[in-house]
């Protein structure tokens, strides 16, 4: 009795939880608001086998009730043991049956959907295909037919299916965009594929979901799907060769000098970090930061503090406050 007593005692410590974490599905990262056609599908799979385990809860429980009630030890009734009755073939064969046709209508869907949402379309001439590189801990994203690489903001056209190819570039990672979705795992030396397509032009949140590392919760991207023309307009842009306006050449030569050996400025430049190439548009820093150019100056100067873990070095001892400030002009220069 006392046990139970402590016990009753969590409730309200339980109550608050549930509050406080169901709000964390408030915002955009959620599989609940799907905004795409794999997203739905497999939203409806989890309806689905979530209004089967509610109608089977119902039953059950009605039934354990109604058996309860009509059939407990009434007043004056003796306390014997009641008839008892082996093997009736009606009931077996209903609570066979019934199960085993719950079990087939949540299967062909699940099943269906399974084969159809690992369907590889990056041979398909109308996907747009998506090479995905996970590195700790920034996404690295190429399009091989287009001749372009970007990293953290991957640009997609809307309406389209977006054929990805995924894999690691250290550890295991896990790509996932709750709102189109997924999700699946990148993994050193294996390619995974997935398939994604978002309906409405909008920014979607990405996010790691594999344990990587120190700054794995921070490990995150956004998808910005855009109009098929506005999305071809951006790809020409990213081709183009990137002009360095005049007042930003300082900011240049110092890139150049400490940031080069890493960071590519070009069209399909890969490196050990994110290409940069039309980083003034890019939607975030790092992946969690906001995109001013405050952020970009404690980000060089000490990446460490905003992101344990990563492999960037810190410049703060090396540059003066002038000469960042430089490159930061000059990143905000490529557009
Ligand atoms: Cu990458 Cu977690």
């Amino acid at each position: 009795m006392i046990r139970w007593k402590k016990l009753w005692r969590l409730i309200p410590l339980l109550a608050v939880m549930t509050f406080l974490l169901t709000g964390c599905g408030s915002d955009t990262l959620s599989t609940l608001q799907p905004r795409g056609p794999v997203a739905s599908e497999q939203l409806f799979l989890m309806k689905l086998s979530l209004f089967i385990m509610v109608f089977v809860v119902i039953v059950v429980f009605a039934i354990y009730l109604y058996v309860l009630v009509r059939y407990r030890q009434r007043k004056g009734q003796e306390n014997t043991i009641p008839k008892q009755v082996e093997g009736n073939h009606v009931l077996e064969i209903i609570w066979t049956v019934i199960p085993i046709l719950l079990l087939l209508v949540l299967a062909v869907p699940t099943v269906s959907y399974t084969f159809k949402h690992s369907t590889d379309y990056r041979k398909d001439k109308d996907a747009v295909h998506v090479k995905v590189t996970a590195h700790q801990f920034w996404w690295q994203f190429e399009y091989p037919d287009l001749g372009i690489a970007t990293a953290q903001d991957l640009v997609i056209p809307q309406g389209k299916i977006i054929a990805f190819e995924l894999i690691s570039a250290d550890v295991n990672h896990a790509f996932w965009v709750p709102s189109l979705g997924g999700k699946i795992d990148t993994n050193p030396g294996i390619t995974n594929t997935l398939y994604l397509q978002a309906d409405e032009i909008d920014t979607f949140k990405g996010k790691c979901a594999e344990l990587c590392g120190a700054s794995h919760a921070l490990m995150d991207f956004k998808v910005v799907a855009k109009s098929q023309a506005d999305f071809d307009a951006w790809a020409q842009k990213m081709k183009a060769p990137v002009a360095v306006a005049a007042d930003v050449q300082k900011g240049e030569a110092l890139f150049k000098e400490n940031c080069m050996s890493c960071h590519a400025v070009s069209a399909d430049g890969l490196g050990m970090g994110p290409n940069l190439n039309g980083f003034a548009e890019r939607s975030m820093l790092a992946g969690v930061l906001e995109h001013t150019q405050d952020n970009a100056k404690k980000w060089i100067t000490n990446p460490q503090a905003e992101k344990p873990g990563n492999k960037m070095p810190a410049f703060g001892g090396k540059l003066d406050d002038g000469q960042i400030n430089d490159i930061v002009n000059y990143l905000w220069s490529l557009k």
